[in-house]
């Protein structure tokens, strides 16, 4: 059975989802063709932070009325090590900026809700999706659905599918080269129904491993844990996985933590990776299907965000005037930003977990990295600008 869109968008994630708003909010046809259920991609638990050209963004494209509503805005985040807790003041190093603390799964949640009520075509379930003449100016994509093989013929295709999606691997070996760091632990996350112990985030270096204290709202927090690469969460009941926080967390802030049961737990692991380029042919990779960075930074939604914003407009462009130039531009120009976002959550990785065969010089440039940032206005000023993210030129 044959269709026809102007866009192909595969993968219905937060990429999919948003690109696939921002084209018809402009009057671009696109179908979404996505592999799991409406509820398995709304059961992904993923970070929380959000910069300020995220939020204009999902302002800009009339998915905003929860966020502007529940957000909660942050200006600050603290750091803790060799005991103490001190805090980055963003607002004031980054020049006045801020970030806003709300969930991935909210966001998805939101655009969701925001395609049913446009009536965006999306597809779950579907399988054995190939792509096919991406370097034509008439490419299609081949798939199943319901029992039936189908194929959907456009102009363009987005691929918002993800690390394990199938646009990247489209790309012929002897064009795409790949970056890669895969870090030697993992982050165990609980979230729970308790208050956050404090109002901002914490990040926490110690000599056991990472910490993270974060939040949803003002009744739901988020907690994360270095552990070792392979961990079981079975083997972190929630009363280990409190008690080993408690260990990490300087004294007076561990005496100040409402634990609770937990309602989700994970391990993930921690990588950093690049394709290059991300184009070829009319196939664009969005997202996760063309680069990864470790959550310490809080940047993956967030370069989601930004490859769909110069994507949609360089569309944009295209079918309002027939050029072409932004759509050529899209991989290096989405990759200039990627690159430092990578770079910055490599040095937040660094400087913030416990490298298991760092031995004590390594130990010694960690705490001297962690104590010259809080001696210079210079220091706090880079880690301020890069968090509350680089500019979306
Ligand atoms: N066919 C169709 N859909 C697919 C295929 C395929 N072959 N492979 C994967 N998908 C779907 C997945 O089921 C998933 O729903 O593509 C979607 C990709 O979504 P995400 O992995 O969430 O990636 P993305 O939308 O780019 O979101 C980036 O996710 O990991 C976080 O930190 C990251 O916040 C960032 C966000
Ligand atoms: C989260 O709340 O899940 C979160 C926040 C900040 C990070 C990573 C994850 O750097």
């Amino acid at each position: 059975m044959g269709m026809q869109t102007q866009v192909a968008i595969i993968g219905g994630g937060p990429s999919g989802l948003l690109m696939s708003q921002i084209l018809q909010l402009n009057g671009i046809d696109n179908v979404i063709l996505e592999r799991q259920t409406r509820d398995y991609v709304l059961g992904r638990v993923r970070a929380g932070i959000i910069e300020q050209g995220t939020i204009d963004l999902l302002r800009s494209a009339d998915v905003a009325d929860r966020m502007n509503r529940d957000g909660l805005v942050h200006e600050g985040i603290d750091i803790a090590f060799a005991g103490e807790r001190q805090r980055v003041d963003l607002h004031k190093y980054s020049g006045g900026k801020t970030v806003m603390v709300y969930g991935q799964t909210e966001i998805t949640e939101d655009l969701y809700e925001a395609r049913d009520k446009m009536v965006g075509k999306i597809l779950h379930e579907v399988s054995d999706v190939e792509l096919h003449e991406v370097t034509s100016q008439n490419p299609y994509v081949t798939f199943k659905h319901e029992n039936q093989e189908k194929r959907l013929d456009c102009q363009f295709i987005a691929g918002c599918d993800g690390f394990h999606g199938v646009s990247r691997a489209t790309f012929p070996c002897s064009i795409l080269k790949t970056y890669e760091r895969v870090y030697p632990f993992a982050w165990l996350g609980l979230l729970s129904e308790t208050p956050p112990i404090s109002d901002e985030l914490i990040y926490v270096n110690h000599k056991n491993g990472f910490a993270l204290c974060s939040m949803r709202s003002e009744t739901r927090s988020r907690y994360y844990l270095q552990v070792p690469v392979g961990t079981d969460v079975n083997d972190w009941p929630d009363e280990r996985f409190w008690e080993e926080l408690k260990v990490r967390l300087p004294d007076q802030t561990a005496n100040e933590l409402i634990t609770g049961p937990s309602i989700e737990n994970a391990v993930a692991p921690l990588r950093s990776f690049v394709a290059e380029p991300l184009s070829h042919g009319r196939l664009f990779l969005v997202g996760d299907a063309g680069h990864i960075v470790p959550p310490t930074g809080a940047k993956g939604l967030n370069l989601a965000a930004s490859d769909v914003y110069y994507l949609s407009r360089a569309l944009l462009e295209f079918f309002q005037s027939g050029d072409e130039t932004a759509l050529k531009g899209y991989s290096n120009r989405a990759l200039q930003r990627i690159w430092k976002a990578v770079r910055f959550s490599w040095w937040m990785t660094l400087m913030l977990h416990k490298f298991p065969d760092d031995g004590e010089f390594g130990e010694k440039i960690q705490q001297t990295e962690l104590e010259y940032l809080f001696s210079s206005e210079a220091a706090l000023s880079v880690l301020a600008e890069n968090y509350v993210g680089l500019p979306l030129d």
